[in-house]
């Protein structure tokens, strides 16, 4: 159920100069979240953005009723969001947006880049209580570019690549080895850079794997009513924000 909720800012984990974890802390109950949800977020005190920004939701504890973001910072509002004081209010609406489809996979390969790793924790989780076997692959420009490889190791492998070769192996990840060896993963989860998510989709695709990709357009309303985010598809356009954020890759006409 969508909530309208107030948060107070509880801590900060940096992880660079741009890269954060925020973790929020509520008074009331959360609501259930889906791997894949995001919450759009209203930056305080800023009377210039008026906007709420889209992120997915990174991690959530119930019983203790928080809720944390991995937030990159790229522009004014990512970057005031950075900036909150301990115990300041943040309103949130959220869960939005569909979610990662699990049903009886065994053997999965998640491939994510820049902010678009944030919602395979909650993926993660999700698969390791089914039993499935998870590789985590996960790209960048340099080892400053990854993030989170600690907490994906909980839930399976995790395998690198940086284009300069700094960490993991040398190239994009569809170029990763794991690509030419066999194949034998069942399932394809992606998000991140729209060129890194067409690219695996084309190889999934080639090899007759289900992919699923969760889009990261630019969203205004978060609630289907501006139409801002839509996406073409093989069945006319779709609204991300609602219909989305994840999608069969098979329907995206992209
Ligand atoms: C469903 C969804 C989930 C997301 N999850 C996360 C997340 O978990 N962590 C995270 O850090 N970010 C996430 N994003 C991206 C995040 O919403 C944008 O980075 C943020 O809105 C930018 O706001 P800003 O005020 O900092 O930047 P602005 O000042 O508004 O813009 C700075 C620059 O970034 C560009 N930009 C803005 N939004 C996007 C976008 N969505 N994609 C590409 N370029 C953009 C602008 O054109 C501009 O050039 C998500 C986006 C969506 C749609
Ligand atoms: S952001 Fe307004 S319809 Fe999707």
């Amino acid at each position: 159920m969508k909530k309208v909720q107030d948060f107070k800012v509880l801590e900060y984990s940096w992880l660079n100069d741009e890269n954060y974890i925020l973790k929020l802390i509520a008074d009331d109950e959360i609501p259930e979240i889906k791997p894949g949800n995001f919450a759009e977020i209203k930056v305080p005190d800023s009377a210039d953005i008026f906007l709420r920004r889209p992120i997915s939701v990174l991690d959530v504890n119930y019983e203790k009723k928080t809720i944390s973001f991995y937030i990159k910072a790229i522009g004014k509002g990512t970057r005031k969001l950075g900036q909150l004081n301990i115990g300041q209010t943040v309103n949130i609406v959220y869960p939005l947006g569909n979610q990662f489809v699990v049903q009886d996979e065994k053997k999965v390969l998640i491939v994510g880049g820049g902010s678009g790793i944030a919602p395979f924790v909650l993926l993660g989780r999700e698969l390791q209580s089914k039993d499935v076997d998870v590789t985590f692959l996960m790209g960048g420009r340099t080892k400053n570019d990854i993030f989170l490889t600690d907490e994906f190791s909980k839930y399976g492998k995790v395998e690198v690549t940086t284009e300069d070769g700094s960490r993991g192996e040398k190239g994009m990840v569809t170029h990763h080895s794991l690509f030419k060896s066999e194949f034998d993963f069942d399932k394809v989860y992606t998000c991140g850079p729209d060129p890194m998510m067409k690219a695996v989709a084309k190889i999934a695709e080639s090899k007759g794997i289900l992919c699923e990709a969760s889009l990261e357009n630019m969203m205004a309303c978060g609630i289907g009513a501006c139409l801002c985010c839509v996406t073409p598809t093989h069945d006319g356009n779709k609204v991300v924000c609602t219909e989305g954020p994840v999608f069969n890759t098979k329907e995206l006409a992209w």
